[in-house]
């Protein structure tokens, strides 16, 4: 047998052992690729890419990208907003796409809305294993990722259903999983999606956790008392700035993002 023909028949052996498990267990991300035609189509930088909304998440993107490179980089990025239903999950899922289509940055999307978790069924996938199996069985995170296929994005489930998700989100497991995220990813993205500020406690606990926050006020929700309070809760943590979602503009003849750096918020409409 010759040395080509020998080294064939290893690579052969090897392979064989690999698909039986022995020695692949150690890499355990899940590939799901997504079906695009089965994503929701709120997910519009996927479903509609070229579309002017698909747009504004770019603008988005450029946005959170050009604040957190200011000082070294601060990857750490949660998403909220003051009552429920603004479009805080549509908004992390879209800015996590087009943060891993456009610079081809590695970003890990994680679902922290242990209550209502939603990104999955956005995104169309049943997923096993998440967050709350890492905090409260100490599952290794690589072992609950998911890979949808959708550039260098991973995706961590909020995971089996908790009875006490303040307490989960405010423990000391949680900081330090971020810690370890961080540390492990400390390349990439990191977009948390997140309960809104006001009526739950656990928003406050993730925001201590992170180095920036995007906060989505979405058009005829909350009141301007609630935002205000919500945004005091917020006071001390880096807001990077604040979406205005679902507003209709005439010229685009649809629904989409305003973007307001969160010091200008008040009369500016930079971004737009
Ligand atoms: N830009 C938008 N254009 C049109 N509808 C929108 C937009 N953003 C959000 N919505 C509507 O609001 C609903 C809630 O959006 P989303 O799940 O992102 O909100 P949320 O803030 O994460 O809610 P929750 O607090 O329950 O987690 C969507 O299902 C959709 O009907
Ligand atoms: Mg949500």
């Amino acid at each position: 047998m010759s040395r080509i023909e020998k080294a064939l028949e290893k690579a052969t052996r090897l392979r064989n052992k690999t698909s039986s498990g022995a020695v692949s267990e150690t890499l355990a991300v899940r590939e799901d690729t997504l079906d695009v035609t089965k994503v929701s189509s709120y997910i519009i930088t996927l479903t509609d890419p070229t579309s002017p909304i698909s747009e504004e998440y770019r603008k988005l993107k450029s946005m959170v990208v050009r604040l957190t490179k200011q000082e070294g980089f601060k990857n750490t990025i949660m998403v909220t907003s003051t009552l429920s239903k603004e479009g805080k999950s549509i908004t992390a899922i879209n800015l996590a796409i087009t943060l891993s289509q456009e610079y081809d940055y590695t970003v890990l999307l994680i679902d922290a809305d242990l209550r209502d978790p939603s990104l999955h069924r956005y995104l169309n996938l049943t997923p096993e294993a998440g967050l709350t199996d890492c905090l409260v069985d100490g599952l290794d995170i690589s072992r609950a990722l998911l890979k949808p296929g959708i550039g260098k994005l991973s995706f961590l489930p909020s995971g089996k259903k908790v009875k006490n998700p303040v307490e989960l989100l405010a423990s000391q497991r949680m900081k330090e999983l971020i810690d370890e995220i961080k540390h492990r990813y400390s390349d990439r993205y990191i977009i948390i999606d997140t309960p809104p500020t006001l009526p739950f406690a656990e928003t406050r606990s993730i925001s201590a956790l992170v180095d920036g926050i995007v906060f989505v006020v979405k058009e005829g929700v909350a009141s301007l008392q609630n935002i205000s309070d919500a945004l005091e809760i917020l006071k001390d943590h880096n807001i990077l700035g604040i979406v205005y979602n679902d507003v209709g503009i005439e010229s685009l003849e649809g629904r989409y993002h305003y973007y307001y750096p969160y010091s200008q918020h008040a009369n500016t409409k930079e971004g737009a």
